[in-house]
């Protein structure tokens, strides 16, 4: 794909004019309005390219999501024919089944959503675990989810030499796997257990962790219950030390000083959700799936 134009949001301003001069596109951003009452205006340049590029991820989700499904046909009316979804954290991918009978399976509606408001989307690392594609959930919707755990890998081997990366639960094991596989690493996960949002239960993998430097690694850390749990755990078996790095850093509420409180030496995530802790830069990532879409 070759954009005519990179929309953004200025919220995402570093990596949309990293992407921007990546793909060598001009940039023009949506100017937001909210209301005393809650709701949102947005302004798009007024005449747009028919192939368009669209930059928004959904961290803070719910407002976000509203900002999409007035931003996609308010680009039609202004010209755009062809408009692909750069969106490299894609929330609700988590919640992909009815855990109680009644219970909406959000991933399927939130992916089925944005597969008919966009012409294309691409994202980096969603949460992927009871399906193995996003074709399974977008029908229809060309999509490409990208992943950051080899960026993240080739940074702990130069932060870390010799780390052992530590997935919290199973369905890490894609992430560290990646990670270790490219660039030397140990790599294993542990068992978890979820009670509730701020209750969870981490169970360490039978190998020995005394006297390693681990890495904990995680798609999306959200109250970092998980990653605390894992870090108390291999540090109470005897582990040198314990770091952190994600794709996607939330970290909500009290997460990192809680972190900090359990050990943790350094926390570290990509920019795939701008936070204080990103190292990785994912805009080449981005530019050569654009490229090739
Ligand atoms: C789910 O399994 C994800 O991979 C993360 O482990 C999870 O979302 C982390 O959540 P929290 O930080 O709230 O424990």
């Amino acid at each position: 794909m070759q954009p005519g134009l990179l929309l953004a949001f200025d919220d995402e301003r570093a990596l949309a004019e990293a992407l921007a001069a990546a793909l060598g596109v001009p940039m023009a951003r949506v100017v937001r309005h909210h209301f005393p009452d809650g709701e949102t205006k947005l302004r798009l340049p007024p005449a747009l390219p028919a192939e368009l590029l669209l930059l928004r991820g959904l961290h803070h989700p719910n407002e976000k999501l509203v900002e999409l499904l007035i931003t996609a046909p308010a680009a039609r009316a202004l010209g755009a024919r062809r408009i692909v979804l750069v969106s490299p954290y894609l929330a609700y991918m988590r919640q992909d089944m009815a855990f109680t009978p009644g219970e909406a399976v959000s991933q399927r509606h939130i992916a089925a959503l944005l597969a008919s408001q966009f012409d294309g989307v691409i994202t980096v690392d969603p949460h992927l675990h009871r399906i193995h594609a996003l074709d399974e959930v977008m029908p229809g919707c060309p999509n490409r989810a990208l992943t950051a755990a080899p960026l993240l890998g080739e940074w702990v081997a130069r932060q870390v030499p010799g780390a052992l990366l530590l997935g919290p639960d199973e369905e890490s094991m894609q992430w560290v796997a990646a990670a270790g596989r490219a660039h030397g690493l140990d790599h294993a996960v542990c068992h978890k257990q979820r009670f509730g949002d701020h209750d969870v239960r981490v169970a360490l993998p039978a190998i020995s962790l005394a006297g390693r430097a681990v890495v904990l690694m995680d798609d999306v850390a959200s109250t970092g219950r998980t990653l605390q749990e894992a870090a108390t755990a291999a540090l109470g078996a005897g582990a040198a030390s314990v770091d952190v790095v994600v794709t996607h850093a939330l970290f909500v509420g009290d997460a990192l000083p809680r972190l900090r409180a359990a050990g943790v030496r350094h926390v570290w995530s990509s920019d795939a959700v701008p936070h204080e802790t990103s190292v990785v830069l994912i805009y080449p990532l981005l530019a050569g799936a654009v490229r090739a879409f």
